[in-house]
């Protein structure tokens, strides 16, 4: 299982709430900048953040959520619960595939910086 923590205001868990599934995709230093600075910015209600960022979008293996195809760590998941936690909604799915894309090295964002996970 993973969890993930999502504000109601966001697309993204409206997109999840519809679909009832997910996907994490972990990114190297090489997608940290489009990670913050499209997709953690922007919102999917206006604009496609993967044409924005020059990334094609690949097709999940068990659901219907698009992957990135260079993620280093995917993480495909159907949700199981959610669960109010004040100003986010808690989404805990279950891991239905996982897989790494490349040999890239995952990075976190700690403390306003990107940070290697590995
Ligand atoms: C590094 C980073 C981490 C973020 N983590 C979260 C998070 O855990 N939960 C959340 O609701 N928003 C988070 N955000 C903000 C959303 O990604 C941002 O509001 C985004 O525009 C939402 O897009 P959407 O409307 O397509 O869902 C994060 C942003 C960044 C840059």
């Amino acid at each position: 299982m993973v969890m993930v923590s999502i504000a109601p205001s966001r697309h993204t868990l409206q997109l999840i709430k519809e679909f009832g599934e997910f996907a994490v995709n972990i990114v190297s230093e090489r997608l940290a900048d489009a990670a913050s600075n499209i997709f953690g910015y922007l919102s999917g209600r206006d604009t496609d953040k993967f044409a924005r960022a020059g990334i094609e979008p690949e097709r999940a293996r068990a659901v219907r959520a698009p992957v990135i195809r260079e993620a280093p760590v995917v993480l495909e998941c159907r949700v199981r619960q959610y669960v109010a936690a004040g100003d986010h909604v808690l989404v805990l799915g279950e891991v239905v595939a996982a897989y790494r894309n490349s040999d890239e090295k995952p990075v976190t964002w700690l403390n306003g910086q990107v940070r290697r996970l590995l």
